[in-house]
């Protein structure tokens, strides 16, 4: 296991062999845990790390922060601490049991020792550490066959109460089986159906679904996960309106071919909040009334909740950009969406909007005028509650004419000015 150890980045290896030093002289038991055993395991790119003190982690934690020179943010209620190393995140807990009081709710938790720490785990691949203490240093410790487990790429439970303790684990084991394209044990099978039959999910808090099911569109790939999701237990434990069928499924398979031509083809503009594209695919299956409700339930950020409500609410009017249009009737109905809304759309309706979307994309979105508002005083124009349209329209005309100097542009201004006054006089 010591050779797990050394494929860790130099950085990390250091941290470790500070953290080993360090614990032994406090008298500390610390081990690597969780989800880092699993991937070194796997042979999988570590980002962070989780450490388990057996111990005062925040002690701990606070000490290694010195050694390093590093700042760290102690979590007191949860007997946690983080230490941020560059682009890296170190989490210290003490050692604990917990204690489920009702279902789906936090657990109350109480100090332990490491191999109650590990039994409270949600699966076996997930509950080995790697001890880190001087003598011990990278012995694996493995207490229920999570070795085995990761060869025979099963998703285990540690316990036949596990998915009621907490029901969100029902949406991690379908993360992880997805993920590594492992499977279900079978007892952990029926324990997931059981579970499932009980409406588990349904006691779960909104804002603890909400980052379960963000975590996993935010995998690559999130279409299979959404695909084994409606199959096992639909997403009427979000909403009971929310019903896919295999059309709606096809929707996310399209979003994932449409990012990627996004980042392959088209003009990137910025990067995208994609998670948001597939979330905003759920959650359009209900009324434009309830995706208000149901946004502000999960407890989304308000900027990530206009995205979705907008897609909703533009998903039958965007219809009409199908058949062809002038330039600039293409940008001002896109214009006003996120890029996240257009992407959706054009995943949505595939080919019947493509060409008028890539167009967007690639040449009219970043379209903007050279002349201001000053420049049309300097001609003297009047009365100045005349500009904004005056700039508006000349947008247009830029956009259609493809006018690209500043001289055409003030020409093309002083035609609409005429215009305009004209109106006005009548
Ligand atoms: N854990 C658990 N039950 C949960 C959440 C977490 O038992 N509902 C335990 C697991 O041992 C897990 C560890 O806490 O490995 C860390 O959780 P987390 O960081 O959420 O998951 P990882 O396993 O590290 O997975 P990922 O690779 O997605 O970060």
């Amino acid at each position: 296991m010591i050779n797990r150890l050394k494929n860790l980045s130099v950085e990390f290896k250091n941290i470790l062999k500070e953290s080993s030093c360090l614990a032994d002289s406090l008298g500390f038991k610390v081990y690597l845990v969780g989800g880092v055993v699993r991937d070194l395991i796997l042979e999988k790119k570590v980002f962070d790390l989780d450490i388990v003190v057996q111990g005062d982690a925040i002690v701990f934690a606070g000490k290694l922060s010195e050694l390093l020179g590093e700042k760290f943010q102690r979590h007191h209620s949860f007997g946690t601490a983080t230490v941020n190393f560059n682009a890296h995140k170190i989490d210290f807990a003490t050692a604990r049991t917990e204690i489920y009081s009702k279902q789906g709710v936090l657990p109350k938790v109480s100090p332990a020792s490491i191999t109650e720490d590990l039994f409270r785990r949600d699966f076996t691949i997930n509950a080995m550490a790697i001890s880190l203490n001087g003598d011990d240093y990278g012995k694996l410790i493995d207490l229920h066959d999570g070795f085995l487990d990761l060869k025979k790429k099963f998703i285990r439970v540690l316990h036949e109460k596990s998915f009621l303790d907490d029901p969100t684990r029902i949406l991690r084991a379908i993360r992880f089986e997805q993920r590594f394209n492992f499977k279900f044990e079978d007892e952990t099978y029926k324990l997931i159906k059981s579970a499932l039959n009980s409406d588990a999910l349904k006691f779960v808090s909104h804002h603890r679904l909400r980052d379960e099911i963000v975590l996993m569109l935010k995998e690559s790939n999130p279409s299979k996960y959404i695909k084994r999701i409606h199959h096992l237990a639909g997403f009427c434990f979000i909403n009971g309106q929310i019903k896919l069928e295999q059309k709606d499924l096809d929707v996310f398979f399209r979003i994932e071919h449409s990012l990627n031509h996004y980042h392959k083809r088209l003009k990137k503009h910025r990067i995208l909040q994609a998670y948001l594209i597939y979330l905003a695919g759920i959650l359009c299956k209900l009324p434009l009334d309830k995706v208000k409700k149901t946004t502000y339930d999960l407890g989304l950020k308000k900027g990530e909740a206009a995205i979705i409500y907008s897609i909703r609410k533009g998903l039958l009017s965007i219809k009409t950009l199908k058949n062809y249009k002038t330039p600039h009737i293409i940008y001002k109905t896109l214009k006003p969406y996120s890029l996240e809304s257009i992407l959706f759309f054009y995943a949505y309706y595939g080919k019947d909007l493509k060409r008028n979307i890539e167009f967007f994309l690639n040449e009219l979105a970043d379209i903007k005028l050279k002349i201001r508002g000053n420049d049309l005083k300097r001609l003297g124009f009047k009365p100045l509650k005349l500009y904004s349209e005056i700039l508006k329209k000349l947008l247009y005309v830029k956009i259609d004419k493809r006018l690209k100097t500043k001289k055409e542009e003030l020409s093309s201004a002083q035609r609409i000015f005429y215009g305009l006054s004209q109106q006005l006089k009548n």
